[in-house]
């Protein structure tokens, strides 16, 4: 396959994650909206990231967060309404910002109509959209890990769900259902919308037979581990269907399976995937040989498979980065310029660029089922409490050092995490090496990792100090630094050293 001369947009794009209910309020019910987001576009256009990926705004009842969607071509009242998406679009194209939704195939809320109807009866032409069993298998739900089959008193039969029992999988080997979701994907990307991220992409093929899987016994969910051909048949249908509309729509795949080998293949033959999501340093302690690993793993297998590789570090279901690094801003900043420099595309959570940490939930304030309310706080706006969110109190309890740590504070502090990310942004933005280049590993002390990326005559090395002492790190040649992470010798020479837990990026010295 050829390189594309001109590459996609999404191939030089760092995206970032909003998640909705967190980012702003714009109507004072302690609930993020999609007018609150409107009015923060210029936050991020002035970040300098490319395009947004909403968490879902579909009318759902929240049984998930959202990931329960009652009906596809609507947007919940607590968001705002289809006119404000298309508001979205005009304004956020306007500043040059692609905005992905959230495509949620395996599974709808039991209140969608189609579920609806589907238990009303055996034989309803609907039954089939859905997956009813006389018998249950082995198999785990997601998010509580129980039996992934629940009984339907009303008609007498079990139906499937990979997660929450308000959350029914669809029946993806029926026709009329491959119809009707391609459809909810045609009314989008008519609307504008640059793209999707596809809800656990992996599982909406599910193997015909039902065999009971012996790693379910082990306590693995379905979630994890189903991997079935049909699902890739099913990809290659929307992945025709998005290619049939002008402006390089694109789809990016949640394959939540920790096998880098098992997600390779969901790029398919360049005609899959876009994108898959990369889950291993989601879980990754901050710990050299772990990421080296993981690197050298993405570059191997994706790198010969010509498939993009994706980078994140944090997103709405795991803990933030700085909370797994044990609280440390200086792991987390060194992480930020790991994240914005590996060949692929960046995916940055929201608030990651604050430095934030998971919120402390007590029993008392906890909301979502699965646990994962930490890092889905709400963002500090302002420094003086509510922070921005004026009017009903949050949905969530905010961050802790919530004022420090506010928009407001980082934007007048020369040294803030934020002004760090907004400086990576743009120095990623400058550098073709930095966005496209090639990706080679420097020998280096094993608690360092270091590497060279170049396109053409643009060159930079990053490196990269995990160990809590200063390491010496001697380069041929003479070199700059162009950013540290700690804010220590920006511009200046390098030295040949880099202080504890810190990471550079270094230029040739110019003159
Ligand atoms: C993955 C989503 O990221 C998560 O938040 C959700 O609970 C499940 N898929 C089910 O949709
Ligand atoms: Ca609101």
């Amino acid at each position: 396959m050829h390189e594309p001369s001109v590459p996609p947009w999404w191939r030089e794009s760092v995206i970032y994650q909003v998640y909705p209910r967190s980012f702003a309020d714009g109507n004072g019910d302690g609930i993020g909206d999609l007018p609150g987001l409107i009015g923060r576009l210029d936050y991020l256009q002035g970040l300098g990231v490319d395009a947004l990926w909403l968490s879902p705004i579909y009318r759902s009842p929240m049984a998930d967060a959202g990931y329960d969607i009652s009906d596809h071509r609507a947007v919940d009242p607590l968001f705002g309404r289809l006119e404000d998406v298309d508001r979205l679009l005009a304004e956020a194209h306007g500043r040059g910002l692609r905005v992905l939704l959230d495509f949620v195939p395996n599974h709808t809320s039991d209140r969608h109509p189609w579920f609806v109807e589907s238990r009303s009866s055996r034989d309803n032409p609907k039954r089939d959209w859905y997956l009813w069993r006389d018998q249950p298998n082995n198999w785990r739900a997601a998010i509580g890990g129980g039996s992934a089959w629940t009984w339907d008193e009303g008609s007498q039969q079990y139906y499937l769900h990979f997660f929450l029992p308000q959350q029914p999988d669809l029946n993806w080997h029926n026709p009329q259902v491959v119809a009707a979701m391609h459809g909810v994907l045609r009314f989008w990307l008519e609307r504008g919308v640059d793209g999707f991220r596809i809800d656990v992409a992996h599982c909406i093929g599910k193997d015909p037979r039902f065999a009971d899987d012996p790693r379910c016994l082990a306590g693995e969910v379905m979630a994890h581990i189903n991997d079935q051909p049909y699902s890739h048949e099913l990809l290659r249908g929307l992945r025709r269907l998005v290619d049939g509309y002008p402006g390089e729509r694109v789809l990016v795949g949640e394959v939540n399976i920790r096998s880098t080998e098992r997600i390779v293949e969901y790029y398919g033959a360049g005609d899959e995937l876009h994108m898959a999501f990369n889950f291993l340093p989601l879980d990754a302690p901050w710990d050299a040989v772990t990421f080296r690993l993981c690197i050298r793993e993405v570059e191997a297998l994706l790198g010969a498979a010509r498939s993009w590789p994706t980078w994140v570090l944090s997103n709405h279901d795991s803990s933030r980065h700085r909370s797994r690094y044990g609280g440390s801003l200086r792991r987390a900043r060194a992480a930020a310029v790991l994240l914005l420099t590996l060949r692929g595309t960046p995916f940055v959570y929201q608030g990651e660029e604050l430095g934030l940490e998971d919120a402390q939930v007590t029993p008392q304030t906890r909301v979502d089922p699965g646990g994962r309310d930490g890092s889905r706080a709400p963002l500090p706006w302002l420094r003086e409490p509510p922070h921005g969110w004026n009017g009903a109190r949050p949905w969530l309890p905010f961050p802790p050092d919530a004022a420090a740590l506010s928009v407001e504070a980082q934007e007048a502090s020369e040294h803030s995490t934020l002004r760090l990310y907004r400086r990576l942004l743009a120095i990623r933005r400058a550098s073709p090496a930095l966005r496209l280049g090639d990706w080679q590993e420097l020998p280096s002390h094993p608690e360092v990792l270091a590497y060279r990326r170049q396109r053409g005559g643009d060159l930079r090395i990053v490196c990269i100090n995990f160990a809590g002492r200063p390491h010496a790190f001697p380069l041929a040649g003479a070199w700059q630094v162009e950013i540290a992470s700690d804010g220590q010798g920006d511009g200046a020479s390098f030295g040949g050293a880099l202080a504890a837990e810190q990471a550079l990026i270094l230029k040739p010295r110019e003159g």
